[in-house]
């Protein structure tokens, strides 16, 4: 339909919207991706330019994937019943996939953005803020045991499928269809960190401690 197209094109926009670049630019007169990872994201704007700045990009790119995921209220479910909330669900996947892929090839930041992780936690908790919990469960702990962002990311993406499956009661094959789809991303987007990761090259962050 003419709507479920709107949103598509609109989930798109949101998550090209480059909040590490244009914030770093406008801000600090810095491009983020010239410096520490080279990525458009959270984590290296907190890495470049401090938490102030980091969080205000996870805030704001956590907001966008969350925003996206929501049109799926406006494209209405055309069938009743069970069916009806997993047709829905699928909207959701969907507009929130569009987003992170906004987000990894942003229109406006000549196609080179982020990671898509802080993007695609914004689904999460649009589509269950107790599978959203789990996720920040596993990347909470993974980051206090390892200090790696990057590992924190890939450990949380690989539980969301689980803990939507969880939450919902239920295995939604196009759940597990979606899992697959977000985990493969995940692992292309981070494949620089993971080479860094097993070769034990991967910077750490500090958690509690000033530089
Ligand atoms: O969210 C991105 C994070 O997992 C890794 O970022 O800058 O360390 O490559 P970065």
């Amino acid at each position: 339909s003419f709507a479920s197209i709107l949103a598509l094109l609109a989930a798109y926009l949101f998550g090209s919207i480059p909040t590490a670049v244009w914030l770093g630019q406008s801000f600090y007169g810095v491009d983020v991706r010239e410096f520490g990872s080279g990525n458009a994201g959270a984590t290296n704007t907190f890495r470049v330019l401090g938490p102030k700045a980091g969080v205000a990009v996870m805030v704001i790119d956590i907001t966008k994937g969350w925003t996206a995921t929501n049109l799926a209220y406006f494209i209405g479910v055309s069938v009743t019943g069970p069916e009806s909330s997993i047709l829905f669900i699928n909207y959701q996947l969907i507009l929130g996939v569009i987003a992170v892929l906004g987000h990894l090839f942003p229109l406006f930041a000549g196609f080179r953005g982020g990671k898509g992780v802080a993007t695609l936690f914004g689904m999460v908790l649009a589509i269950h803020f107790g599978a959203a919990m789990i996720c920040v469960g596993v990347f909470i702990l993974v980051l206090l045991t390892t200090r790696y962002v990057s590992l924190s990311s890939i450990s949380a993406g690989f539980a969301f499928p689980f803990s939507l499956s969880f939450v919902f009661h239920t295995s939604v094959k196009s759940i597990l269809l979606y899992g697959i789809c977000i985990c493969t991303l995940i692992l292309i987007t981070h494949q620089k960190n993971i080479e860094r990761l097993l070769k034990g090259r991967e910077s750490k962050v500090n958690l509690f401690r000033k530089k």
